[in-house]
């Protein structure tokens, strides 16, 4: 379910994304656009242009699917059902494309568990972080490692960690643009890769093939990390090992006062989260409240010794 604040979104909110990041989001995948469903959606000579593109960015069977449903008659109810899909399944990468400021204010409180964090070998090693946004994970790791490569779909976050880094005084950390998919970084070529709330089990933010890209790019010996995994028992079966911190049930979400709680509460988890926050006139909120698991967990697959390189 997408969060109340996708109402702020509409349909041609899409029209915002530039060729690259129609490709990386709309190409299918269980947790995606579903290509007929996009197909109703870009009914109507008005969305002509839009339609044009995001045939142009698509893989060929997915374009040829989208086409066909464009080309189907829909009555105006299913288009408005398949609109709303589509900023549904898309929400997050709006968010990011069209309001890094509104993305940063809610992950400024959402502090990994220090306990995780500490546990991880960085020092010294060439760490990449796949899905960096605006550089929660990298602005710490570049603290520890020789040097960090902080990979995202989305410019603006990465401008954003450019200049948290700057402001840091932290020059040790080099921001790509690229699809997980895609990974512009060489086989074996960093020490630990980390993807911290991003690479997830179902395409297009994760999934099977991301994950082998994530794989290819680690050293014999080294790390791939998955801080907070959507799915813990999906990397399980894959190979990964599951770590927790214990006791990081009471771990909250913290905001600056009582009022930006409140409305980001209502904004992105409930009108439930929300009133809790009035009923105890709290500026931190427990995970637990949000029905969420806490920041506190990882999965971590490590590259055998004797992969040739
Ligand atoms: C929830 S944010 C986490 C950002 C950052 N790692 C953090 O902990 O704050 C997920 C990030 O993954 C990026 N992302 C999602 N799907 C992607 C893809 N297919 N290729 C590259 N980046 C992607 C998004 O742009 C976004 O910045």
């Amino acid at each position: 379910m997408p969060p109340p604040r996708a109402r702020t979104f509409v349909f041609e909110s899409l029209a915002g994304f530039d060729d690259e990041a129609l490709h990386t989001f709309l190409t299918p995948g269980d947790g995606g656009v579903d290509p007929r469903r996009l197909g109703v959606a870009l009914h109507g000579a008005d969305h002509d242009e839009l339609a044009a593109r995001v045939l142009r960015a698509l893989p060929e069977q997915a374009a040829a699917a989208v086409a066909a449903a464009r080309a189907e008659p829909s009555p105006s109810e299913a288009v408005e059902e398949a609109r709303r899909h589509v900023v549904g399944r898309l929400f997050w990468a709006l968010l990011y494309w069209h309001d890094p400021d509104g993305y940063e204010e809610l992950v400024a409180g959402e502090h990994i568990h220090p306990g995780l964090l500490d546990s991880l070998d960085l020092d010294g090693r060439v760490v990449a972080d796949l899905g960096a946004g605006a550089g929660r994970f990298t602005l710490f790791a570049a603290r520890h490692a020789a040097r960090v490569i902080a990979v995202d779909a989305v410019p603006a976050l990465l401008q954003r960690l450019e200049q948290h880094a700057r402001q840091q005084g932290l020059a040790n950390i080099e921001t790509r643009r690229g699809n997980f998919t895609h990974l512009p970084l060489g086989d074996a070529s960093v020490d630990v890769a980390v993807a911290c709330s991003s690479l997830a089990s179902q395409a297009p933010w994760g999934g099977e093939e991301a994950l082998r890209e994530a794989q290819r790019i680690v050293r014999p010996g080294g790390e791939l990390i998955v801080i907070w995994p959507d799915n813990p028992q999906w990397f399980i079966a894959r190979g990964f090992v599951y770590r927790t911190v214990p006791d990081a049930d009471q771990l909250s979400l913290h905001f600056d006062s009582i009022e930006a709680a409140e409305r980001i509460c209502r904004e992105f988890y409930s009108e439930d989260a929300a009133g809790w926050v009035r009923e105890h006139r709290a500026e931190s909120v427990p995970f637990a409240v949000l029905g969420m698991r806490p920041p506190s967990d990882a999965c971590v697959w490590r590259q055998a010794d004797d992969r040739p390189t």
